[in-house]
């Protein structure tokens, strides 16, 4: 089997950015390391985020793997750093799209849902101020989110209840786009839709993280090149229903492993 790219998050969101990847990259192999049992990431200490992200990538580098996606934002802001400076291998990271917000933006009113994690990290505050110099920046924390998220329970009245609270400050300030920063949240969009007016856009990192995976794969003569049908491993510590139903792919080989 060709090298695989490896991916991992704190649960199952990053399958979002695991979608945009296999699309972009059909002949890649991959694997994807959902840590459920320990999300989410956002509301622990900056030190236990590094540490589930080291035992993360210490597995998929002993699997082989020849890139690491971390998608996960709460991971990205807090461990890439220490990743990247550890082993040799590349690191994709997940940073909140606050640029194509800023430049999509005809109000000058930008909402970041995030997690605390991923707020109050250093990596998110330089992202805001390199790229919405004359943007006001609306941060709110998607408490509880993720949570509901990783038990199922996307399309309910407690997920349409908590998310019209969480968004309700931001709209009452005219906010026309709505930043995603969280791979776990893409998952929300229809239900979104439902409560944002029409004016707001919403934006995710999803096929912008693909995009950087290929041109790093391309400029390190990394690519798989021979077609094929990939195979695409994914464990989770976890629900594995929960993960297989997200997937929805009859490629993915879903399995539970106390990783
Ligand atoms: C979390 O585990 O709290 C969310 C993951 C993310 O920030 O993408």
């Amino acid at each position: 089997m060709p090298k695989p790219i490896g991916i991992f998050d704190s649960g199952v969101g990053g399958t979002s950015i695991w979608k945009e990847v296999a699309k972009m990259l059909p002949h890649e192999h991959t694997i994807y390391l959902a840590d459920s049992a320990n999300a989410p990431y956002g509301e622990k200490s900056k030190e236990e985020i590094l540490r589930l992200s080291i035992k993360n990538t210490e597995y998929l580098v002993q699997r082989g793997c020849k890139i690491i996606i971390v998608a996960c934002n709460t991971a990205t802001t807090n461990a890439i750093d220490y990743l990247r400076s550890h082993y040799s291998v590349p690191f994709i990271g997940i940073e909140p799209a606050i640029k194509p917000a800023a430049l999509q933006t005809k109000t000058k009113k930008v909402g970041v849902l995030a997690t605390k994690g991923t707020l109050s990290s250093s990596l998110f505050h330089n992202t805001s101020k390199l790229f919405a110099e004359g943007i006001t920046v609306f941060e709110q924390e998607g408490k509880g989110l993720v949570e509901l998220i990783e038990a199922g329970k996307i399309d309910t009245e407690e997920m349409r209840n908590l998310l019209s609270t969480l968004l309700e400050p931001m709209l009452e300030e005219n906010m026309d786009c709505l930043v995603l920063g969280c791979t776990h949240y893409p998952y929300l969009v229809p239900v979104l839709k439902e409560i944002l007016p029409n004016n707001v856009n919403i934006i995710d990192s999803g096929e912008a993280v693909a995009r950087q995976t290929k041109t790093i794969l391309e400029q390190k003569n990394l690519q798989t090149k021979v077609n094929g049908n990939p195979e695409h491993i994914f464990y989770t510590n976890g629900d594995v229903t929960v993960l297989k139903d997200l997937i929805d792919s009859p490629n993915a080989k879903v399995s539970y492993l106390d990783f």
